[in-house]
């Protein structure tokens, strides 16, 4: 079957906000004397706000933390997440990612954003890439988070195609298995590689378009 568009992850896969998330945890985590390292971290990628405090949090040992205990640390590491975001150009997001996108569009398949993100639009403003995505699935029209495959078949449907005919891009494991899940061919880049699962591993992203010929 032909593909026809292509959904992308956004933090990891055009920018690397990664290192943000990380930091604004890492300040959250330190506050409460929970240990969190980078491979912590990595079981975060495409995981909700909220799934991921819930991750940090299983090495909290102290008294279990009410909803609303828990829903002002998200909302204060989000704060601190969104500062960091502010220093954000359009210098960040490579001229290799801009050329591929800007080609994939140009051969014939729509683009859209398949994030967990709530602040997806906000990031895709500040490095000035909203243009290159005909819709956005984020996190603010999904109510479950990958390895669902809500976010993706919610950018499908956006974009009128069939799950099927979507290749969905992802640097997350559970990212992989939300684009497997949504029955979409998936290529994987950076850690999600090593998952095996994808149908595509990338070394680079502009090998998408020995993908997308
Ligand atoms: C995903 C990230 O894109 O968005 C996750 O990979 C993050 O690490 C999730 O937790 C939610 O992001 P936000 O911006 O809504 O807190
Ligand atoms: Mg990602």
């Amino acid at each position: 079957m032909a593909l026809k568009a292509v959904i992308f992850d956004l933090d990891g896969v055009i920018v690397f906000t990664d290192k943000f998330h990380y930091q604004a945890w890492k300040k959250m985590a330190d506050r409460l004397d929970i240990y969190f390292d980078e491979t912590i971290n990595n079981r975060l990628r495409g995981v909700s706000r909220m799934d991921s405090l819930d991750i940090i949090l299983e090495r909290y040992d102290k008294e279990p933390l009410s909803l609303a205990k828990k829903e002002e640390l998200a909302s204060q590491k989000n704060d601190e997440y969104r500062e960091l975001l502010k220093t954000m150009t359009p210098d960040d997001v490579s001229d290799e990612v801009r050329e591929t996108l800007a080609e994939i569009r140009k051969r014939g398949y729509k683009i859209a954003l398949g994030s967990s993100s709530r602040n997806a639009k906000f990031i895709l403003e500040r490095v000035a890439l909203t243009d290159a995505f005909d819709e956005i699935s984020d996190g603010t029209n999904i109510s479950k988070s990958k390895p669902d495959p809500e976010v993706f078949l919610k950018g499908a449907e956006f974009l009128g195609e069939k799950p099927e005919d979507c290749l969905v891009v992802e640097d997350a494991e559970a990212g992989i298995d939300a684009g497997i899940a949504g029955g979409m061919k998936t290529a994987a880049i950076g850690e999600a590689v090593g998952c095996g699962k994808a149908d595509y591993a990338l070394d680079t992203f502009q090998d998408l378009l020995k993908i997308l010929v």
